[in-house]
């Protein structure tokens, strides 16, 4: 057995790594930290746990005396960064959900969030897309998990930008998200009554996960890059919808779009291609760590709309995490994770 620790285990991303990793044959998770329900039962703070983690408690321990070999870090970003810093000095290994270790330009981390105080491990970081990255996440001690926009612009835009069947510049990224995404923490733009039954554009052309989707858009497909990133936000718990303009190099057709969606997904197990011309729906992956990808060729008018969906919480965070963690130490990579969606 696998001893695992959460770290913001009370957040929405640590709920769920709760949530998912009771079902886990190989691991077990000896601490969930909370400051705030520290003392008090899993279950009882969150019923809907009820018989899951086999009475374990909430604590708010120091990092440095947990005995855990893995830890999970689901804090704000910024307030990771020192944490993982101790814990890799301790030898233990660490998957962070945080931003804190996504980019590998100091600089430009600094510039989108704050000052960086372990700027040393932004090289040794793996960043913890399976699908792009799984050699790299087999052997590593720290994964910088992917944020929940990027993991669904990344996946669906990848395989025809680095098979050079769209072009680099003039990708526009509309993107939807559901109101888990801004996490549990209370904020007034995200009370029930300003969100319901509305829906608008927020940080346009100013997210966050902007640098991080040109960062490694451009490490993987080779090409520079910038795109424009349109975030909302929409009135429900969870899920993604990203939907992507792109132009395409001459001659593209559906079928050369297929080729390679199928070259780079057919053995993925978390990914799946709409064949038919069907699209994608938040709906269709709620629960679950898929990713749903179709698109629409316009080959007179030279143009591509791609559209991804995912479960922020699940394959935009927290199964993602336990995804990697399965890479990790060598677990069935589906282990935990291999749930349909809710389909309602
Ligand atoms: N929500 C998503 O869809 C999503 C997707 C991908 C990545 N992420 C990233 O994953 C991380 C966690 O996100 P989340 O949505 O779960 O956030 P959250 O709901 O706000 O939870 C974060 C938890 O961390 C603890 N915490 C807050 N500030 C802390 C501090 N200064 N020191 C120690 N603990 C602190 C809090 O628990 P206590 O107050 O009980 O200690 C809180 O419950 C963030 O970095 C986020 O950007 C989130």
């Amino acid at each position: 057995m696998l001893d695992v620790a959460i770290l913001g285990a009370s957040g929405y991303t640590g709920i769920e790594l709760l949530r998912i990793l009771s079902r886990h044959r190989h691991v077990r998770v000896v601490h969930a930290g909370s400051r705030q329900y520290s003392g008090r039962k899993v279950e009882e703070v969150f019923p809907f746990l009820r018989g899951a983690c086999g009475g374990l408690t909430f604590g708010d321990d120091e990092p440095s005396g947990i005995e855990a070999e893995l830890f999970f870090c689901a804090l704000p970003h910024g307030a990771s960064m020192d944490v993982v810093a101790v814990l890799l000095e301790r030898g233990k290994k660490v998957v962070d959900l945080s931003a804190d270790f996504r980019l590998k330009d100091r600089l430009l981390y600094e510039r989108w969030y704050r000052e960086h105080t372990a700027p040393g491990l932004l090289n040794e970081a793996v960043y913890g897309l399976p699908e792009f990255y799984r050699e790299e996440i087999r052997g590593a001690t720290l994964v910088a998990n992917p944020g929940c926009y990027p993991t669904g612009t990344i996946l669906a835009l990848l395989p025809p930008l680095r098979e050079g069947l769209v072009y680099p510049s003039g990708i526009i990224i509309d993107a939807k998200s559901g109101v888990s995404g801004a996490g549990r923490k209370a904020a007034l733009e995200t009370q029930f009554v300003e969100v319901s039954d509305g829906f608008h554009p927020y940080r346009v052309l100013a997210h966050r996960h902007t640098p991080e989707i040109e960062e490694v858009l451009c490490v993987l497909s080779g090409e520079k890059l910038r795109v424009a990133f349109v975030p909302h936000l929409l009135p429900v718990a969870r899920g993604i919808l990203t939907t992507i303009y792109a132009t395409l190099k001459e001659g593209v057709s559906t079928e050369d779009m297929k080729r390679v969606y199928k070259e780079y997904y057919s053995k993925e197990p978390f990914v799946r291609v709409i064949d038919g011309g069907g699209l994608p729906d938040i709906k269709h992956v709620r629960g679950s760590n898929l990713c749903d990808i179709g698109f629409r060729v316009d080959e007179e008018r030279g143009l591509v709309v791609i559209v991804s969906a995912i479960d922020n919480l699940v394959k935009g965070a927290s199964g993602q995490a336990v995804q990697n963690m399965n890479i990790m130490y060598g677990f069935p990579e589906t282990e935990a994770l291999d749930v349909l969606p809710l389909g309602l």
